[in-house]
């Protein structure tokens, strides 16, 4: 008989596709620990979700605050049975253009936070079992003109997931998931402030998606974890076709940023209009 769900964590969760998630969690009957830099958003988003939603400042490029947030769960759930590393950081432009701190900071957030909260999830899951949930980005698995350093470190992110993957595999280690979603542009705040922002026309170059999009994408990993997601899926037939042929792809890149801008005018008149 399968248990019943137990304890819960999500980074990043005060606002955004992490509050989504992890009101996703709580629906699905998790205690969740919602967890964020920003202790008022951290509070405000368990506040929200439920008087029995646990929440902690966490900021996730600290080992001991992250295993803290582990203990945490383990002790109010008595098991940690999903973790979902959401946290990140998005500075565009060209990498020669960004101070060091700005670089600094996308690595440490989005690739060194998912492998801490990675890491440690997988100390507490070694008894019974769990499933880890990487929010990735197509920015992991191809060229990102405006967001190179934004696309290494999520680069970094799914070259570890799937790598720790393995290692549990070979290990013998069945009972343990790692799924990596990788969206394409979300309408949250992370591209509030980039409308007028040439250097991330590629986050507006698809079908810019909805927070609820990439719940749907997470619900269905939920149910059958998966080593890589894609959301659009044929977004990231795309993106990989690209890859296959990085020639053909670099060519291509000025007609997706031009699509992107036309995006991101039209979005930005159509929220003037309504202003
Ligand atoms: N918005 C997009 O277009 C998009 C596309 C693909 C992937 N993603 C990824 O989705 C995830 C969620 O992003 P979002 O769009 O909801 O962005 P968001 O900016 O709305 O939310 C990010 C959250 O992470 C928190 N955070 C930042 N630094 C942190 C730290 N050091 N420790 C803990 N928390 C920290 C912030 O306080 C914020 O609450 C991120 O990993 C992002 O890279 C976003």
């Amino acid at each position: 008989m399968t248990p019943p769900p137990a304890g819960a964590v999500v980074t990043g969760a005060g606002r955004g596709l992490g509050r989504l998630l992890a009101a996703l969690l709580v629906e699905r009957g998790y205690r969740v620990l919602v967890t964020d830099i920003d202790e008022a958003a951290a509070r405000a988003t368990a506040q929200r979700l439920g008087p029995d939603v646990l929440w902690a400042t966490v900021d996730v490029r600290d080992e001991e605050q992250v295993a803290a947030a582990r203990d945490h769960v383990m002790t109010e759930a008595g098991r940690l049975d999903i973790w979902v590393n959401n946290a990140g950081v998005l500075a565009t432009g060209p990498a020669w253009e960004q101070p060091p701190e700005a670089r600094r900071l996308m690595l440490e957030v989005n690739a060194l936070g998912t492998i801490n909260g990675t890491v440690t999830a997988i100390e507490a899951m070694r008894d019974a079992g769990g499933h880890i949930v990487n929010i990735v980005s197509l920015a992991g698995l191809t060229a990102v003109p405006g967001e190179a350093v934004y696309a290494a470190s999520k680069h970094a992110a799914i070259g570890f997931s799937l790598s720790t993957l393995a290692d549990l595999r070979l290990a013998g280690i069945e009972d343990i998931d790692i799924s990596c979603v990788c969206p394409d542009g979300i309408w949250t705040p992370m591209l509030h402030d980039k409308l007028d922002d040439p250097a991330s026309a590629l986050s507006f170059s698809g079908r810019l998606l909805q927070p609820t999009d990439v719940v749907t994408a997470v619900r269905k990993v939920l149910d059958r974890p998966r080593p890589v997601t894609s959301v659009p899926g044929w977004r990231g037939l795309q993106v990989r076709l690209a890859d296959a042929f990085p020639g053909l792809g670099l060519r291509a890149l000025p007609l997706m940023v031009a699509r992107g801008r036309r995006v991101q005018h039209r979005m930005s008149a159509r929220l003037r209009q309504g202003a």
